[in-house]
C-alpha cells in the first residue's frame, strides 16, 4: 500500500509540521510551547476549536522563510515516503509574515526553493494554494487574495479557504473569490466538514469553487449530492481527519464510499497528518479494510485527483507519465 503511487490535494503545510520539528524550533527560539505537547511528544488538544488554537500556537515558531524552507522539505520527504508523487498544499500568508506582500514573496521563494529540491531528491511535485483563515475574517482574506493574485503562476495555482467553518458565511468571502477567479486562479473552499448541506450549497452558490474541502455533510441531502455529481465538483475527502476530530462517529459511518457510489468525484487526503495521526498509507489501508477498496477504487481516486489537480497541463502530463 505504501508504494502505490498517490496524489494528495488537501494538505495544510503548517498542519503537516511534525511535533518534533515545532518543538525543536521552540527550543531554538526560547519560546515556551510546552502546553501544546503531550508527554509522548504528540500534539495535545481536544476537539476542532482547540485543534485550531494549538495549530496557531505551533505556527508562532514559524517566524521566517528559512523555517518554511525546512518545513517544506521535511513535509515533502515524509509524503514521498508514502508514495505521494504530486501534492498540493494550502499555504496561508496570514501565518507567513501576516499577508504582507513583500514578506509573502520572501516566504514563497523559500517554499518554492525547497519544493524544487524535494522534486530532485524525493521525486515529489508540490503546487501551492494560497489560503486565508476564515476566523481571521474577510478583510484579512482580501489581503491574502492580493498575495495570491500577485504570485499566481506555475507554482501558486489556486485560492482556498480554511479555518473555523462556522464563524462566517461563505458569501463574506465572495469579494476575494471573485478577484481570484478573475485573475484566472483555481478555487477550493472548506465546507461541510462541520456545516450542514446548506453550508455546502451556499459555498457552491457564493464562491463557485471547482473543489470543496471535505464536503462530507452534503451526503445528508440527496438532491445536493446529485447536484455536486452533475456539476462535477470534486470533494477533497479526508476520512482519517474526520474520524479523529469526530466530524463522523467512526470510519464505518464515513460517507466516502456512498458519495462515490452516487457519482460524486472524490479524492483522498490527510489534511494535517501529525495532528490526526495519519498518513496516506494509513488512509489507503483503512479504506481497504473498512470499505473493501481495492485496485479499481484506488485507480479511480488517482485518476480523479490527477484530473482535478490545479497544476498546468505540462505538469499534469509529467505526473501522468509517471503512473502509466
Ligand atoms: N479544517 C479547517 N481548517 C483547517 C483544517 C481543517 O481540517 N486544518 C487546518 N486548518
Ligand atoms: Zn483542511
Amino acid at each position: 500500500m505504501r508504494d502505490l503511487p498517490k496524489i494528495e490535494l488537501h494538505l495544510h503545510l503548517e498542519g503537516a509540521a511534525p511535533p518534533a520539528f515545532i518543538r525543536g524550533l521552540a527550543r531554538e527560539k526560547n519560546i515556551d510551547l510546552s502546553g501544546i505537547f503531550r508527554e509522548d511528544g504528540g500534539y495535545a488538544y481536544k476537539g476542532f476549536d482547540h485543534f485550531l488554537q494549538v495549530y496557531e500556537a505551533a505556527c508562532t515558531v514559524l517566524t521566517g522563510p528559512e523555517e518554511f524552507r525546512r518545513l517544506t522539505l521535511a513535509v515533502l520527504e515524509e509524503s514521498a515516503s508514502h508514495g505521494v508523487i504530486y501534492t498540493e498544499a494550502f499555504l496561508s500568508p496570514e501565518f507567513c509574515g501576516g499577508a504582507d506582500l513583500a514578506a509573502w514573496r520572501d516566504y514563497l521563494a523559500a517554499i518554492e526553493d525547497a519544493a524544487a529540491e524535494a522534486e530532485r531528491t524525493f521525486g515529489i511535485t508540490l503546487r501551492g494554494i494560497v489560503t486565508p483563515i476564515r476566523h481571521f475574517g474577510p478583510e484579512r482574506a482580501k489581503a491574502t487574495a492580493r498575495c495570491a493574485i500577485e504570485t499566481f503562476g506555475p507554482f501558486i495555482r489556486g485560492f482556498g479557504l480554511a479555518g473555523a467553518e462556522m464563524m462566517h458565511r461563505p458569501g463574506d468571502f465572495s469579494w476575494s473569490f471573485d478577484a481570484a477567479r478573475e485573475a484566472g486562479m483555481h478555487l477550493t473552499a472548506h465546507a461541510g466538514e462541520w456545516g450542514g448541506p446548506d453550508m455546502v450549497a451556499d459555498t457552491i452558490r457564493d464562491l463557485r469553487p471547482e473543489r470543496i474541502g471535505h464536503g462530507i455533510n452534503a451526503s445528508r441531502d440527496p438532491a445536493l449530492v446529485e447536484d455536486i455529481a452533475e456539476r462535477g465538483i470534486v470533494l477533497e475527502v479526508c476520512p482519517g481527519s474526520n474520524v479523529f476530530l469526530a466530524a463522523v462517529p467512526s470510519w464505518r459511518d464515513h460517507p466516502i464510499a456512498d458519495l462515490m457510489a452516487r457519482g460524486v468525484k472524490v479524492t483522498v487526503s490527510t489534511d494535517d497528518p501529525p495532528f490526526f495521526h495519519t498518513t496516506m498509507t494509513k488512509e489507503y489501508e483503512t479504506l481497504a479494510k473498512v470499505f473493501d477498496f481495492g485496485e479499481s477504487e484506488f485507480e479511480t481516486l488517482l485518476q480523479t485527483a490527477l484530473s482535478a489537480a490545479f497544476c498546468d497541463e505540462e505538469t499534469r502530463g509529467r505526473v501522468k507519465a509517471r503512473i502509466e
